[in-house]
């Protein structure tokens, strides 16, 4: 990380237009997060503005969630339902919810928002000693494409309309397995600058954490609508499960 980012500056910075970017998720997804949990309770790391949260707490299920940016969970707050999910403030790295999880959960890439190796296996650890025996800890996430980069860098016009403009501009560090990006957003009123930076892993480095942590993957999906995994996939959908 640099030393101007942490847990909390995607969070804050893209709040104000997160649920205009992303749409609503899939009832595929919250379905299968349903039957996952079975009775609860469950625990979303990143809980965010509620936007897979919300929807499966309106299913009777017992959510709750850690998230670390107070703009991203007043957004969350504001909407019906918002009010009453418990909602921890801070880093999910410690898992720091009090429960007896039955499925913990970390969707969109969220995972990758902890910026080291050692964090990430210190956050598998966390989640192990939250679950009750049996219990299981869904990631989704996307499977690295280093091809996206020219010489440790891209610049790509996401979106161009007549009013506005949305690029992303990253720079990858092969070394750390990390990115550094911006989404920016021109418009006649001005930039616009919304930072992420990720460290991401490959499918068999998390299965390693998750070995570490005592767990084990019991399944694996290519996609929200339980596609196979294969050497095509660009995303997966991870289930560890503690003994
Ligand atoms: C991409 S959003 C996902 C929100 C929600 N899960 C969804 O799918 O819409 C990531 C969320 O994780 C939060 N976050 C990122 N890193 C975090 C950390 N280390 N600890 C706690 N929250 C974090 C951000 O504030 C943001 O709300």
């Amino acid at each position: 990380m640099d030393e101007q980012y942490d847990e909390s500056t995607y969070g804050d910075r893209v709040a104000e237009i997160y649920d205009e970017w992303h749409p609503a998720a899939p009832p595929e997804m919250i379905a299968a997060l349903k039957d996952l949990a079975g009775a609860g309770p469950a625990l979303e790391l990143g809980i965010g503005t509620g936007r897979v949260a919300l929807p499966l707490a309106a299913q009777g299920l017992d959510v709750h969630g850690i998230d670390a940016s107070e703009a991203m969970v007043a957004k969350l707050r504001a909407k019906p339902g918002g009010g009453s999910i418990p909602v921890t403030a801070g880093n999910f790295v410690e898992v720091g919810a009090g429960g007896d999880y039955s499925l913990i959960f970390v969707a969109f890439n969220t995972f990758f928002a902890l910026g080291s190796q050692e964090e990430q296996v210190r956050c598998f650890a966390n989640v192990a000693k939250r679950l009750r025996p049996g219990g299981l800890f869904l990631i989704e996430a996307f499977v690295p494409d280093l091809t996206r980069f020219t010489r440790g860098q891209i610049v790509q016009a996401v979106q161009v309309g007549v009013d506005e403009v949305k690029l992303e501009a990253s720079r990858h560090d092969p070394l750390t397995q990390r990115t550094y990006s911006q989404h920016v957003l021109i418009t006649e009123g001005g930039v616009k600058l919304y930072p992420v930076q990720l460290r991401y892993a490959w499918p068999a480095e998390i299965d390693l954490m998750a070995r570490l942590a005592g767990m084990r993957l019991r399944e694996r999906w290519g996609d929200r609508r339980r596609t196979p995994f294969t050497a095509a996939s660009i995303n997966h959908i991870s289930i560890y499960e503690l003994p």
